[in-house]
């Protein structure tokens, strides 16, 4: 199978595109990245040679560079992960989101129709759901009920893509997933940040209590989670994909810090995210009896591989926080 996939130079796409080659899944692979913030070449440095592989960079907007691309390359599947992918960036500025989000996946999904591609996977994300009142759990069809630009982005490229099903048959499935953590994610995020700032001795920004809760599931389940609906999922279809670990975020930084030995007195509580959701939960029991897939990386372990990764790799942090991070950064934190 020909695959296109896009934003593979990010987190989650360049850990797919590190597994897929590693491990054959496909013929070949294109990787269509605007190289935002966000994307990253050093991610896949793995497999920048690979015969099966080759990185085009270019914008999911450009309606001229997509159509070019699935006229020359004539995949048989997209794999869509490209997005603005931060909530704090999208309550900062959320013109962006909707370009990429709405306008890029829109332009996507008009060239996968006329290039009659066989599979498109969308990828979403839990988030669409809303804030989640304990004990329920999100099944796939929960209502939607996003609290951010970006949720409210991905939830309106969600209904998009699936009104391409519905109206012109085009094969999309739309996976939502959980909060995804392991090696190379941006440390704008929760965990990458607080152990890239623990490993520099500064102070771990937590928000309102602390006491939000997310389902923690390793990059890798994603990833293959992804394959496994690419091959046998069905079209017109959600998933789910979870990692059946909720946890408080407090006691995820906790962790970070007693695997570190550093002290708690890092933490700092700092204002609120405005609209911030409170739970997510979610189940995956549709992708599992589908598909046969499941989660497999206990926390335990995905967590230990994460923050040896960290500290193994401090130049590759290094080197993403100069620049555009530090300015981010100071938007986002100072006088909070
Ligand atoms: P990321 O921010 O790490 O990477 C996004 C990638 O998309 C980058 O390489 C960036 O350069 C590229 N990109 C952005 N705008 C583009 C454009 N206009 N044209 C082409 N490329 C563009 O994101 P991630 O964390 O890897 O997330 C990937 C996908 O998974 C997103 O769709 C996100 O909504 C979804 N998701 C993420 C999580 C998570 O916990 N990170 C969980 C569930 C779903
Ligand atoms: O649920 C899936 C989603 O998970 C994905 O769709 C998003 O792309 C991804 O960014 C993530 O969204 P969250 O908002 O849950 O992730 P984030 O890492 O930003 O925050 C996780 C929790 O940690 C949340 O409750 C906010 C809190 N937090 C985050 C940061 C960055 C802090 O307390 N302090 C921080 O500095």
């Amino acid at each position: 199978m020909r695959v296109l996939v896009t934003g593979g130079a990010g987190f989650i796409g360049s850990a797919f595109l590190r597994l897929a080659l590693s491990e054959r899944w496909f013929d070949s692979l294109v990787n269509l990245d605007k190289l935002t913030y966000a994307g990253n070449l050093e991610n896949l440095a793995a497999v920048e040679h690979d015969a099966a592989y080759q990185f085009v960079q270019g914008d999911i907007c450009d309606a001229s560079i997509v159509n070019r691309l699935l006229e020359e390359q004539r995949p048989e599947a997209i794999v869509h992960f490209a997005a603005e992918s931060h909530v704090d960036r999208s309550i900062l500025g959320p013109g962006a989101f909707f370009e990429t989000n709405l306008r890029g996946t829109f332009t996507l999904l008009e060239a996968a129709r006329s290039a009659g591609v066989l599979r498109f996977v969308h990828v979403s994300t839990d988030e669409v759901y809303g804030s989640i009142d304990a004990p329920a759990e999100a099944d796939e069809a929960f209502p939607l009920r996003p609290s951010s630009p970006y949720s409210a982005s991905k939830a309106g490229s969600d209904l998009l893509a699936l009104s391409y099903f519905n109206t012109y048959r085009l094969p999309v499935i739309v996976t939502r997933a959980s909060n995804n953590y392991g090696p190379y994610q941006f440390p704008e995020k929760l965990i990458p940040l607080m152990i890239s700032n623990a490993l520099e001795n500064n102070t771990l920004p937590i928000y309102g209590d602390g006491m939000q809760v997310r389902d923690w599931l390793f990059v890798e389940d994603h990833c293959r989670a992804i394959q496994a609906v690419l091959e046998r999922g069905d079209e017109g279809e959600i998933y789910n994909i979870g990692g059946s670990r909720s946890l408080p975020n407090r006691e995820v930084v906790e962790r970070i810090l007693a695997r570190l030995g550093k002290p708690k007195s890092l933490m700092q509580t700092v204002s609120d995210r405005p609209g911030h959701d409170r739970r997510y939960a979610l189940t995956s029991d549709k992708i599992e009896q589908a598909t046969g897939w499941r989660a497999v990386v206990a926390f335990e372990d995905g967590i230990a591989l994460t923050i040896d990764w960290y500290q193994k790799n401090q130049a590759w942090t290094r080197r993403v926080k100069t620049g555009e991070y530090q300015s981010y950064y100071a938007r986002n934190y100072s006088g909070r």
